[in-house]
């Protein structure tokens, strides 16, 4: 199989759980301390090797495209103003990385989104990252989207992320049963999209990092929407499963919080505020005091 070099980056959602902020502000674009949710996405992406970055974008993420705009007349202020130690901060991307900006046009789902990569994707497996599930950047722990890669490569097929999910939550995910949950990669048997308790086949969640077959497209031309309107990719990867082992998940390795509803965000920005060194102390002694 050729290398994995492309990521699509789905940031077309309307974040409705975030509103008032997400009227002006995609969801993606809120920091986890002083660092947009996309780009903790995207330096994830380069670190497990991927070049071209594929943002699904809508008309109200403009900001998403500023974002890692290099700006090079405001890069040039900060020189002659001898303010260089900005730019490591300033640089949101290193210059051989790619970025391509596709509209999506209207929020018709996930599915949706990603099928919009498929001329920019062709016919190589890629990467799905959802920015808004925030996975804590460990220096000793294989990235998600590192191990899923290498998966992909090991298995020849497509490998989604999955974790445990609790009980009350399990109707809010895609659930998936494996064949067996004693690896950390297993084939899947089944997948569905927000099952009730009663029907869901495990407890095990599909969370936002995805490396898929290009056949993927095809599947998803193929879907039909959904009561709400919308192309689940969920029901896209369920069509894979008629070829045998053809989709694999992977126990993901790190700590995730799901940046889309408000719980998850603020357990993110603590539990990253306790490991910044700049403030963890002080975070500590002001939570202690409260
Ligand atoms: P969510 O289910 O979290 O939807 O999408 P949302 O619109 O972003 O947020 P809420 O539910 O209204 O609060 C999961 C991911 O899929 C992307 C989102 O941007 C998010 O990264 N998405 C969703 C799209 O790109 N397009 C869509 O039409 C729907």
């Amino acid at each position: 199989m050729k290398k994995i070099t492309k990521a699509v980056f789905p940031v077309g959602g309307m974040g409705t759980r975030f509103l008032p902020a997400t009227k002006s502000i995609p969801k993606e674009m809120l920091p986890i301390i002083d660092k947009p949710l996309i780009q903790y996405a995207v330096e994830e992406a380069i670190e497990a090797g991927i070049t071209t970055l594929i943002f699904i974008t809508s008309a109200s993420k403009q900001a998403i495209s500023d974002h890692f705009d290099p700006k090079p007349l405001l890069r040039k202020k900060f020189v002659v103003e001898g303010k260089s130690h900005l730019l490591d901060k300033f640089d949101t991307l290193p210059k051989e990385i790619t970025r391509v900006f596709i509209p999506q046009g209207e929020p018709l789902g996930l599915g949706h989104a990603v099928l919009q990569a498929k001329e920019i994707v062709g016919d190589e497996y890629f990467s799905v990252i959802l920015a808004d599930d925030f996975i804590k950047p460990q220096a000793d722990v294989i990235n998600a989207t590192k191990q899923l890669i290498d998966a992909s490569l090991q298995y020849d097929a497509s490998v989604i992320s999955v974790e445990e999910v609790p009980e009350d939550r399990i109707s809010q995910y895609g659930i998936v049963d494996v064949n067996s949950a004693q690896a950390d990669i297993n084939c899947i048997k089944t997948i569905v999209e927000k099952p009730s308790i009663e029907e869901a086949p495990s407890n095990l969640g599909v969370i936002g990092r995805y490396v898929l077959s290009p056949e993927v497209f095809e599947l998803l031309e193929n879907t039909q929407s959904d009561k709400g309107g919308e192309i689940q990719l969920t029901d896209a990867l369920a069509q894979l499963l008629n070829k045998p082992d053809s989709l694999y998940a992977a126990t993901l390795n790190g700590k995730r919080y799901d940046c889309g509803h408000k719980l998850g965000y603020v357990q993110a920005t603590i539990d990253s505020a306790l490991n910044d060194p700049e403030i963890s102390v002080d975070v500590s002694e002001f939570i202690k005091g409260l």
